[in-house]
């Protein structure tokens, strides 16, 4: 099976093509990503064979760029995973154009190809904030009605809605999976966990945001990939699945695990401005996954433990990732900006 694998030197695609390469013979991949700032070809060292083998090609390019699209499209793919969007909050505030032009008008793009080229299935990789906030015992099923609470969550929201578009409009076969907050190695350091290990290890303040009392229900990456996986070859057309581990933990909580791990003082917790309309909790209800098969299996203080490890651990990673993100005048912007009263 040859697929397309967007988003690839990202924190969840680079973790997928490897879950994909190691665990299956018979699966080849084109991999596109534009290297934009969270994306860089580290994450894809360690794959069987390099970045580029018999198995597996990097194309470094966007996926709203249509020609390219239909190029690799027109070699003939069995399907598309995309994994590929700007998935910061933060930033959403500052540049919501480019989370409209990468969190939409790029999956309508990759909608198109499967069209033209009868592409066997596409993958939408979304995400449970698209619901809006509830409370851990209200948790939304796929029913539920879209409220999303902020420009990339609205951005995500607009996708799966152009997905179910095309699938009743133009009847090609696409799903979606809606993930909780990951976690696990290679995630760009502007997120919690790896944002914070960086600061307790250099023995800086951790901003917290608010009361720190927010919900995330932190699921594995790995038990994520597994999901992905677990859509793409047994979901139903059209249809849409969560997928959570019921893992709820305040931020605070998880951010003391993290000091308790590191062996760091938990004076180092700064309390700082909210984000404007942050979401309590997210809570959703997986079973229609749990009945294709699929279940987390990720212990969630032993998954902590090695991901925090592996963020203090990795300074080749750390230092390379680095380097790019100084490069980045609007990493500098949007830094100055999000956190000149914050920290
Ligand atoms: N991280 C989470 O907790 C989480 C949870 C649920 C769902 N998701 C979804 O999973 C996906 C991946 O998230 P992530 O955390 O790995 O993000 P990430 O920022 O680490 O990776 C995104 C990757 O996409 C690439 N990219 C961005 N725009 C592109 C474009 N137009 N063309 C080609 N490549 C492009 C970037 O270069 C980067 O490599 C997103 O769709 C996100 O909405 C993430």
């Amino acid at each position: 099976m040859k697929l397309l694998v967007t988003g690839s030197a990202g924190f969840i695609g680079s973790n997928l093509v490897e879950y994909l390469l190691t665990t299956f013979d018979d699966i080849e991949i084109i991999s596109v990503d534009k290297l934009d700032y969270s994306g860089h070809k580290i994450n894809l060292k360690n794959l069987p064979g390099g970045i580029n083998s018999d198995r597996h090609k990097l194309i470094v390019g966007s996926i709203c760029d249509p020609e390219l699209i239909e190029q690799i499209a027109g070699e003939g793919i069995d399907g598309i995973i995309n994994v590929a969007a700007h998935t910061h909050v933060d930033r959403a505030y500052y540049y919501p154009g480019l989370f409209i032009e990468n969190n939409i008008e790029g999956p309508l793009n990759l909608l198109n190809a499967v069209e033209k080229h009868k592409i066997g299935r596409m993958l939408q990789v979304s995400t449970d904030e698209v619901y809006g906030a509830t409370t851990p015992d209200k948790p939304f099923d796929e029913t539920a009605p879209l409220r999303p609470g902020n420009y990339y969550a609205s951005s995500k929201a607009a996708a799966d809605l152009y997905i179910s578009a095309a699938v009743n409009s133009k009847k090609i076969d696409a799903v979606v999976i809606r993930g909780t907050n990951n976690y696990g190695p290679r995630q760009y350091p502007e997120k919690l966990i790896p944002f914070f290990t960086r600061r307790i290890v250099q023995g800086k303040q951790i901003p917290i945001y608010g009361d720190g009392e927010q919900l995330r229900d932190w699921l594995h990456v790995k038990d994520f990939c597994r999901a992905i996986w677990t859509v793409f070859t047994k979901g139903v057309a059209g249809e849409i699945y969560n997928a959570g581990a019921s893992n709820h933990v305040s931020n605070k909580e998880l951010s003391l695990k993290m000091l308790g791990i590191l062996d760091a003082d938990p004076q180092l917790i700064k309390h700082v401005d909210d984000r404007p309309g942050h979401d309590v909790c997210y809570a959703i209800d997986s079973t229609k996954i749990t009945d294709l098969g699929w279940s987390p299996v990720a212990d969630f203080e032993t998954g902590l433990r090695e991901t925090v490890m592996w963020f203090k651990d990795n300074r080749e990673w750390i230092e390379t990732i680095k380097e790019k993100s100084d490069a980045n005048p609007v990493n500098h912007e949007f830094f100055a900006n999000h956190y000149k009263n914050r920290l």
